[in-house]
Order: C-alpha cells, then structure tokens, then sequence
C-alpha cells in the first residue's frame, strides 16, 4: 500500500456537511447559524478554549451586527451587558466634538467585547451538544478544487480526517487556509502604516460615556471602555515598539497629554494595568474569497486597522452571507449565491477598507507629514467636525452599512 493511503486508511473517519476551521467569531458564528438553518458542521480550533476566551480583542458591534446576534438567539448577556452607545467624540486641538450617530442615522453601535461573544458563541454551541473541537493540530485542507473535500487534524495522538461538502477557512489572518489556495488563483491587495497602537486593559472607569478618538501632535489615542469598571485605552506608537518600550507611566503620561482639553479640566481616570500588547495595523484583502468549495471568512480573508471598529463586523457580515448561500445550495440545490459570495462580500469589505483607511489617516500623526499635510489633516478635522453632511458620512459607515 502507498504510504499516502496508509496514512489516510489510518485516519479516524468523519463525515459532515461544512467543515469549519477556526473559531473565533467567524466560525463559530458560522456554526450557530448553520445550525439553525439545519445543516451540520464541525468546528477545529488549534487554541485552547481558555486561550480564545481571554484573548482581548475587538469591542464595538454595528447595529447591523447586533441584529444578526440578536436574530440568531445570542443576544441575551450581550443585551444585558453591552454598552449601547449612540454617538462618539472626536477630539483635536483641545476640543471635543460629538458625532451623534442615532440623529444622524437612526442607528447605534454596542460596546462588547469579542471574547465575551466568543464565550457566548462556544456555550451556546456546546450546550447543544454540536461538534467544536479545541487544541487540535496539524489542520490541512484539501479536495476542495474537485467534489470532494477534506480535512486532516490530529487530536489526542491521533489523527482524523473529515470528508465535507464544503469547507469555510475561518482561521485569521495567520491560519492555513488562505495559503492553501494554490498559487496564482488569488490576488493579494495590501497595505502597511508606519505606526501601530500600545493598548491596555485599566481597572478603572471609563472617562467619558463614549468612546474619545483624540488626534494630537504627540500622536493618536482612543479611549474605550469594556464595562462601567474597565477602560480599554490606546496610543499610537512606532510599528516596532513593544511592551518593554512603554511601562505604565508612559502610557499614562501619553494618554493624558494626547486627550487634554484646552480648559485643563480633563483628566483619563488610572487603575491596574491588567493587560498590555501591541495592535499592528494593517489593511489587506485576498481576491476572491472562494476556491472551488473553500470558502473564506473574516480576518482569513481580509485585515482592517482597528480605528473604524470593522474587523468584527465583517466576520460577520461574511459568515451571514455564506449562510444564505449554503442554505440557498441546501434547500434547492442552486450554486448561484456561492457562486457569488465572494462578489457579494467584497462590495462591503473595499467599503469598510475604503473607511478605516480613511479614519486611520485621518487620526493618525504620520512621521513622514509636511507641515502642508499637517495643515491639511487639521482642516479635514474641522471640515468634519463642522459639517452635518461630513458628520453623517462617519456616522453611517461607523454605525455599520446595510447588510442584504
Ligand atoms: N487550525 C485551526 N484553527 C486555527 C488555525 C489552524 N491552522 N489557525 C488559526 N486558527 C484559529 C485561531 O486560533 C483563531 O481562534 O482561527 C481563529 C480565527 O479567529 P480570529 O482571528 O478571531 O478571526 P475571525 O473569526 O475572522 O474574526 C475576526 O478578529 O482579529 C479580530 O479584528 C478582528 O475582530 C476581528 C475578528
Ligand atoms: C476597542 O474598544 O477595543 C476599540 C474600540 C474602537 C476602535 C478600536 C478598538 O476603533
């Protein structure tokens, strides 16, 4: 016997409908609203379930979002706990302005973070007793160019293998789906920004009800929160720096001088930095999102810098259409929303790219600015901050783009 069969005959054998490799929002949303629509998969995930539930990440759901969730029977703690917040402020020379998303959109956006959907995700999963397997290694993709595909792991010492219909890469940015579409099928679209943010966690109170996005000389700094008690806080930084780089005190000191107002009376409330770590920033699409009857989802198709709060979403928003269509195959048989899913997704996707880039530039001290550009920078601020139509172009990409 080859070795190749020997291998495979060795394998534990499964049989399921959609595979799912990864489980982070994208995934295990992907299974919930599968699951719901009566078709079977199995979820891989190569991390801990304690290491996906305490991994801080993003925090601000579109309203958009927060309907899917809630649509999908997963709003309960997220309906109890999320911070609903109706508008945020953007601050620049000393000044705040308030961006009022509900008048001028009639929409809201929900501060919750990740790993808590996360948790939610995963308990509603195995309170219903479906397949999410954690720690899990060695995921290979293959089969999915022709009628058949598969997926090889290894579990406990042994190694498995899924025979499925299709299979969704919902394994980030990092994961091995993308780089298992053979060479020249997809195009690459990037780009890279010469800083990154420091962020941590803070026992203390937030400093304002919403989220301040503040625009400095010294650099950019956001300032979010994850409940009543817990502030999340950023500043810019050098792409390079790490933790060692910036002990509390500095960023502190940075967060204070980059958010004071001109009156002096603003001050970030401190606490216990309870968590430290560097957000890269990057943007970057793959075209397009399918291979055959792979399918990619979230983060393992496309990156966004954080400043518009859309990495989340578009996990989302993705997963939401790749059920329409795989329950559009199911039911009917009818390849044409696969077909198309990828068209479908990217129309929103370059949108939000086309926003957090803008944000990001917008907000961001970049090292190589003139003093033109510097000028320029601050009269897009006041144009912004002045104009109800400029306002309500932040507002109705901030709040989240209709969703089909
Ligand atoms: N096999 C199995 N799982 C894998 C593999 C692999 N080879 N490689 C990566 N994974 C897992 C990761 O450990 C992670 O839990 O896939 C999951 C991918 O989850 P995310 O990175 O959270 O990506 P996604 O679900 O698309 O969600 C996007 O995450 O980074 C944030 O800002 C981003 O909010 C956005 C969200
Ligand atoms: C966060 O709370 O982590 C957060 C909020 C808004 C952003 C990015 C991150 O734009």
């Amino acid at each position: 016997m080859p070795a190749d069969d020997a291998a495979a005959s060795a394998a534990v054998r499964h049989r399921t409908q959609v595979g799912i490799v990864g489980a982070g929002p994208a995934g295990l949303f992907l299974s919930h609203l599968l699951a719901r629509a009566g078709i079977d998969s199995i979820v891989l995930e190569d991390r801990s379930r304690d290491y996906v539930e305490s991994r801080i990440r993003a925090g601000v759901l579109e309203q958009g979002s927060v309907d899917l969730l809630n649509a999908a029977g997963l709003g309960a703690r997220m309906g109890r706990e999320g911070l609903a917040h109706a508008g945020i402020e953007i601050r620049f020379e000393g000044r705040g302005h308030r961006i009022d998303f509900l008048a001028l959109t009639g929409k809201a956006i929900t501060v919750y973070g990740q790993h808590e959907l996360v948790k939610d995700l995963i308990a509603a999963r195995l309170a219903e007793g479906r397949p999410l397997h954690f720690d899990v290694s060695d995921v290979a993709v293959a089969g999915f160019d022709g009628d058949s595909p598969s997926i090889r792991y290894r579990e406990d010492g042994e190694t498995h293998e899924i025979a499925c219909d299709f299979i969704a890469g919902c394994d980030g940015f990092h994961g091995i789906c993308r780089p298992s579409v053979p060479a020249g099928v997809l195009a690459l679209y990037e780009r890279s920004y010469p800083f990154a943010w420091m962020g941590i966690l803070a026992e203390a109170p937030p400093a304002s009800k919403e989220l301040i996005y503040a625009h400095h000389e010294r650099g950019f700094a956001l300032l979010s929160m994850r409940s009543p008690t817990l502030s999340r806080l950023y500043v810019q930084c050098g792409p390079e720096d790490d933790v060692a780089a910036w002990p509390d005190e500095r960023i502190w000191d940075e967060l204070q001088r980059r958010t004071a107002t001109s009156d002096g009376a603003f001050r970030v409330p401190q606490g216990a930095v309870l968590q430290k770590g560097v957000t890269p920033m990057r943007s970057f699409v793959a075209e397009p999102m399918q291979c055959g009857r792979l399918f990619l989802a979230g983060d393992a198709a496309h990156i966004v810098p954080p400043t518009g709060a859309k990495g989340m979403n578009l996990a989302m928003a993705d997963v939401h259409y790749l059920t329409q269509a795989l329950v559009a195959r199911y039911r009917s048989g009818s390849m044409d929303l696969l077909d198309g899913y990828s068209a479908r997704c990217l129309r929103r996707v370059w949108k939000a790219q086309r926003f957090s880039w803008w944000m990001t530039t917008m907000l961001h001290r970049h090292p190589e600015d003139s003093p033109f550009d510097r000028r320029r920078q601050l009269a897009e601020l006041d144009y912004l901050t002045g104009s109800e139509a400029a306002m309500r172009v932040l507002a109705e990409n901030y709040v989240g783009l209709p969703l089909e």
